[in-house]
């Protein structure tokens, strides 16, 4: 059997699709690489002369669309054409958590999953490795073959025949294009060795044979899940310490560092915040909830529930906490919100906890003075009317970061955008009202800058003296 893949389809051009295939255009310039998406605006976006609207925003990305676009790196809405041509066909749609029906709130809606599979039984030819790049829950990849085996059997055309592997994507936004030229590993899960190798050749051409994992099937969707889960459990245990550190007089900041420098522990993911956020984490603990559920492992679901639990208190009590400390009201007051999106170096704002922060404080009748980078404001009205608040009155997006200052009672760090950690607090103080307020929910702001004006400041998990409550 021919190993050589010279054609490939990725079915999903978002935040995995298109950077992901960007990346396997550029190392392989032999294979044709084509992204499709029912979604025409999104590639039209991708298709933009302007390389700043691009859809997704991820640092490096514009480079190597700008090599590889029109070479073999194609963006179109021809889902048949594209998939009658290819070898190898990656599924890389959403998987949401459920809205309505058996296990809503819960379970992932498989319905693009499915809807993607069967555009596959329908357009192949010939012989097709079809890859889940998609996050999925264990035992998706027998659905696939299923939808796969039972078009096979009902259709008149030459008989294409596949294999399915399972090829999770451990990209994290803000440094896709790093973590995709540079992976800690990358996992194939599979039984057809042919399909296996091939898939396996293609990473081969830049990532380190000892680096690509094999497993079976089922491993590699459930490792996917698990790996997520470990690294939000870990946001969450770091974020309920930081609670404790503003009782007792500890330093969340100083905590972390002692123990992530225990080899067994390590030290990444030890940073408190506002809670995480990002398309993936609460729909893949959600996932797993549903699983143990499903198999009668209660005490696991409420285990993992538990990770969640802590998120969305981590998130409340920042906006209460700013709420106690504006006098118990922020009706009618201005609050300027620095960050929108779920994390720095992205335009994504999927579960951001600066959506949930933004909305309690809205509730209280607090108006607010939003400023993102990369976020516009479009997005966070799409955001906020996801939740049911459509009073644009109460809000303001403004891209001109010091125009958000003006009269302000309160300045929040929501995300750990660099130019937000160099600020001139001096100038910023004069703009605002006072007694002024900063919270720093990302701990990135220079202390003895801050100390030395005359704004009151707290950062999470620190406890800190706040005195100077002077009056306007
Ligand atoms: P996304 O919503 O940004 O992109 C998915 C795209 O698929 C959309 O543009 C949508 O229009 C398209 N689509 C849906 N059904 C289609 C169909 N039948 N035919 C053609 N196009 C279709 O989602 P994403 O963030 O790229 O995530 C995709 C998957 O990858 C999810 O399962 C997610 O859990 C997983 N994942 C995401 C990340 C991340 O950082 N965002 C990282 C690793 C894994
Ligand atoms: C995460 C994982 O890191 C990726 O490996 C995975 O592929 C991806 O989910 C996915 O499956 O979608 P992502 O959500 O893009 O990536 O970004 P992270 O860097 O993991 O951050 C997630 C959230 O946790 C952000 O809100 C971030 O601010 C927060 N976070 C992260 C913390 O609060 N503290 C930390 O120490 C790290």
């Amino acid at each position: 059997m021919d190993l050589l893949i010279k054609n490939i389809c990725c079915i999903g051009a978002g935040y995995v699709g298109g950077p992901t295939m960007a990346v396997i255009a550029d190392k392989c310039p032999e294979i044709k690489v084509n992204v499709v998406d029912i979604n025409k605006e999104r590639i039209e976006s991708w298709n933009s002369f302007d390389l700043d609207r691009l859809p997704v925003y991820e640092p490096g990305l514009d480079k190597i669309i700008e090599r590889c676009r029109g070479r073999n790196l194609n963006f179109s809405n021809n889902i048949a054409h594209t998939i009658a041509s290819a070898d190898m066909i990656f599924i890389s749609v959403n998987t949401p958590t459920k809205k309505k029906g058996l296990g809503a709130g819960q379970a992932s809606d498989l319905k693009w999953v499915e809807a993607s599979a069967r555009q596959v039984a329908k357009y192949a030819k010939g012989h097709t490795i079809v890859v889940e790049k998609s996050t999925l829950p264990v035992k998706t990849a027998k659905v696939i073959q299923n939808i796969l085996k039972t078009s096979k059997q009902n259709s008149n055309k030459n008989e294409p025949t596949f294999e399915v592997l399972s090829n999770p994507e451990f990209l994290a936004e803000g440094t896709a294009i790093k973590d995709l030229e540079l992976p800690d590993r990358v996992l194939i899960g599979g039984e057809n060795k042919h399909a296996i190798d091939a898939l396996s050749s293609i990473y081969e051409k830049w990532v380190p044979k000892q680096k690509i994992l094999h497993t079976n099937i089922w491993s590699s969707e459930m490792a996917k899940l698990t790996a997520n889960a470990f690294l939000a459990q870990r946001i969450s245990s770091i974020n309920s310490i930081s609670a404790l550190c503003e009782k007792t007089g500890a330093e969340v900041k100083e905590v972390a560092h002692a123990i992530g420098t225990d080899s067994r522990i390590g030290k990444k993911f030890l940073s408190a915040g506002p809670g995480f956020g990002g398309s993936c984490f609460k729909k893949d603990i959600l996932n797993l909830v549903y699983l143990y559920k499903y198999y009668g492992l209660d005490e696991a679901a409420d285990y993992w529930s538990g990770v969640l639990k802590i998120n969305n208190w981590q998130k409340k009590r920042i906006a209460n906490y700013v709420i106690d400390k504006l006098n118990g009201t922020v009706s009618d007051k201005k609050i300027t919100i620095l960050g929108f999106s779920f994390k720095a170096n992205t335009n994504d704002t999927r579960e951001s906890p600066s959506i949930d922060i933004c909305l309690d404080l809205l509730e209280e009748g607090a108006i607010l003075s939003i400023h993102d980078p990369k976020v516009d404001e479009n997005q966070i009205r799409l955001e906020f009317e996801e939740r049911n608040f459509k009073n644009d009155t109460k809000w303001t997006f403004n891209s001109k970061i010091d125009e958000n200052f003006q009269d302000s009672h309160a300045v929040i760090i929501l995300t750990e955008w660099d130019q937000y950690s160099d600020l001139d607090w001096f100038k910023i103080e004069k703009l605002m009202l006072k007694p002024a307020w900063v919270f720093d929910t990302r701990m990135i702001l220079n202390l003895d800058t801050i100390k030395k004006s005359n704004i009151n400041f707290w950062r999470l998990g620190k406890i800190i003296n706040e005195n100077k409550l002077t009056p306007n």
